[in-house]
């Protein structure tokens, strides 16, 4: 079973685009029984998109969230509020939100909150740039190790990690990621993961590939990559694009 995720980002501008996108992704999933899909769209229509999904495949997830559950904290989300309109999965540690002063700690507490809640965390991890020396697979796996330390031992199901090199993701991406480069990284993941986890738990935590996906390059991605799936952003808003895509995941 290959994930398919849609990271919408702060797009699109209303509620009725977002619903039609939403549609166009609905139809695709016609004869889909091989694909988890879940679409994580701003914050402000996930209770919207999650009673359109509600007798669909597809899942909804939030993109960040806050580290309490409920309190004096204006203009933060509620990780508990999340899952009572009908999110199941959230996304923490965006490179995006890390650009944005977001630290190895805040997402630490934050994916205890997810936890505590009953969410399934989606957490992105990547190194900023390539080095001759290989310098970044020690960010990545450092990343990772940081993040996880309050990550309960026992809750391993309720982890998603997606691999997103930060010059892969974007409009302004150096180059697109190869499948060669994701199944390297994936290999030093799932080692960090067997360190935490141990290796039984280890192996089921899926391990996503993340920047410039389309559904050109998508397929090589699952095939030749090993990816058990793909984190999307811009070509998840378009849903012919991303109907291709998780029809072919359907089919691996
Ligand atoms: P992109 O974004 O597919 O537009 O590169 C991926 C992401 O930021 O999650």
């Amino acid at each position: 079973m290959k994930f398919i995720i849609g990271n919408w980002k702060m797009f699109p501008a209303s509620p009725s685009e977002a619903k039609t996108i939403f549609s166009g992704i609905k139809k695709s999933m016609r004869g889909v029984t091989h694909a988890k899909v879940i679409i994580c769209p701003p914050s402000l229509y996930v209770a919207q998109l999650a009673l359109l999904a509600a007798k669909t495949k597809i899942q909804i997830g939030g993109q960040n969230c806050f580290k309490e559950d409920e309190g004096a904290y204006t203009g933060e989300t509620s990780p508990r509020a999340l899952r009572a309109v009908g999110a199941t999965h959230v996304i923490l540690g965006h490179s995006e939100r890390r650009a944005m002063g977001e630290t190895d700690s805040d997402i630490s507490e934050k994916m205890s909150a997810v936890i505590r809640n009953k969410l399934t965390v989606i957490l992105c991890v990547g190194e900023k740039a390539r080095d001759e020396h290989g310098g970044y697979f020690n960010e990545v796996s450092t990343e990772l190790r940081s993040s996880l330390l309050a990550f309960p031992k026992n809750e391993a199901k309720r982890l998603i990690v997606a691999y997103e090199p930060i010059w892969a993701i974007g409009s302004r991406a150096k180059r697109v990621a190869t499948p060669a480069d994701f199944r390297e990284m994936s290999i030093l993941i799932r080692r960090t993961l067997t360190e935490y986890f141990g290796k039984k738990d280890a192996f089921a935590v899926p391990i996503l590939y993340g920047g410039s996906v389309d559904d050109h390059n998508a397929e090589g991605f699952l095939k030749e990559g090993g990816a058990d799936g793909l984190l999307i952003g811009r070509v998840s808003l378009d849903p012919e694009k991303l109907g291709m895509i998780i029809r072919s995941a359907n089919t691996i």
